[in-house]
């Protein structure tokens, strides 16, 4: 059943399609429901599998921005169907693994869906990654994939991750940063399409800069360690995503798409990945 408190319609569309056992939805975003990224994007052959395999590789970079390594204890929020913790299951060994989201739902996939291997322990948690049911100095490593503009607050989460980070400990990002200069231009935009997002995306909160991540790091004592901005390793994920979509009912979805991909490839919104260790 949909937690009516939970607005995350394109969830609601995936777990339709993956009912209907839609081989293309589940060879895209039945592990990981984030972008891809290519090393060399002209490469991109626009073919699930290479997708697969690139949001595989996007996964694989916010982890090693984290400087992961075995026998660590690692949070992953909003963790969808559990593909970060399955990745680091498959590279690691003797991991403490905690998987946590505000979606019930999804939890019960990523469960059926990743076993523990190499002597490491999973647990997928419910819960609000701005109120971490977690004790205090708990976790080497924190990641958050693609998720953070759901939260209720950027500032809240930072609070809570520096809370439950170990001396030393890292937290790892991917999110959708707008271009100083562009805030303006996108404050204008937003009023436009923001009921077109919200009934397809959810809530999504993209008003943030670089330079303000850097002083939300610095008022939670976090030290800013990566800023690698990958907007062009990702710009093959929009065709798909959107070839994907061109069908009647879906064509909102296929317009919120099409107009992120042109703020991306004007410059207007950046992909970046991040990394911040305790100070
Ligand atoms: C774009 S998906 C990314 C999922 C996963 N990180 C991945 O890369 O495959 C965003 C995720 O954030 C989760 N989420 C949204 N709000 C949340 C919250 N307040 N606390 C924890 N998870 C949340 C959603 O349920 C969803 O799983």
């Amino acid at each position: 059943m949909v937690n009516p408190n939970i607005n995350l319609p394109y969830f609601d569309l995936l777990f339709e399609e993956f009912g209907k056992q839609n081989p293309e939805a589940l060879a895209a975003f039945g592990r990981h429901v984030h972008w891809g990224y290519w090393d060399y994007p002209a490469a991109a052959d626009g073919s699930i599998a290479d997708f697969a395999k690139a949001a595989e590789r996007l996964s694989r970079r916010v982890c090693d921005a984290g400087n992961l390594g075995n026998g660590k204890r690692i949070l992953d929020c909003g963790c969808g169907f559990g593909g970060t913790i399955a990745s680091l299951n498959e590279r690691f060994s003797d991991l403490e693994l905690v998987g946590l989201n505000i979606d019930e739902r999804q939890l019960e996939r990523a469960r059926k869906q990743v076993q523990p291997q190499n002597n490491n322990q999973i647990e997928f948690v419910q819960g609000n990654a701005c109120e971490l049911p977690f004790e205090d100095n708990s976790f080497d490593v924190v990641t958050a994939v693609e998720c953070i503009f759901h939260f209720p607050s950027r500032e809240q989460f930072f609070r809570e991750v520096r809370r439950v980070l170990k001396p030393g400990g890292q937290l790892a990002i991917s999110d959708f940063v707008q271009a100083e200069p562009f805030m303006p231009v996108l404050k204008f935009i937003g009023k436009f399409i923001s009921y077109d997002v919200g009934s397809t995306y959810g809530k999504v909160d993209n008003n943030i800069t670089l330079n303000e991540y850097r002083k939300l790091a610095k008022s939670t004592q976090l030290l800013s360690k990566i800023e690698d901005d990958i907007t062009v390793n990702t710009l093959p994920t929009y065709p798909l995503v959107r070839r994907m979509l061109h069908q009647g009912k879906l064509k909102q979805y296929e317009n919120v798409t099409l107009g992120a991909e042109w703020l991306s490839r004007l410059g207007i919104v950046r992909y970046v990945i991040l990394s911040f260790q305790v100070s």
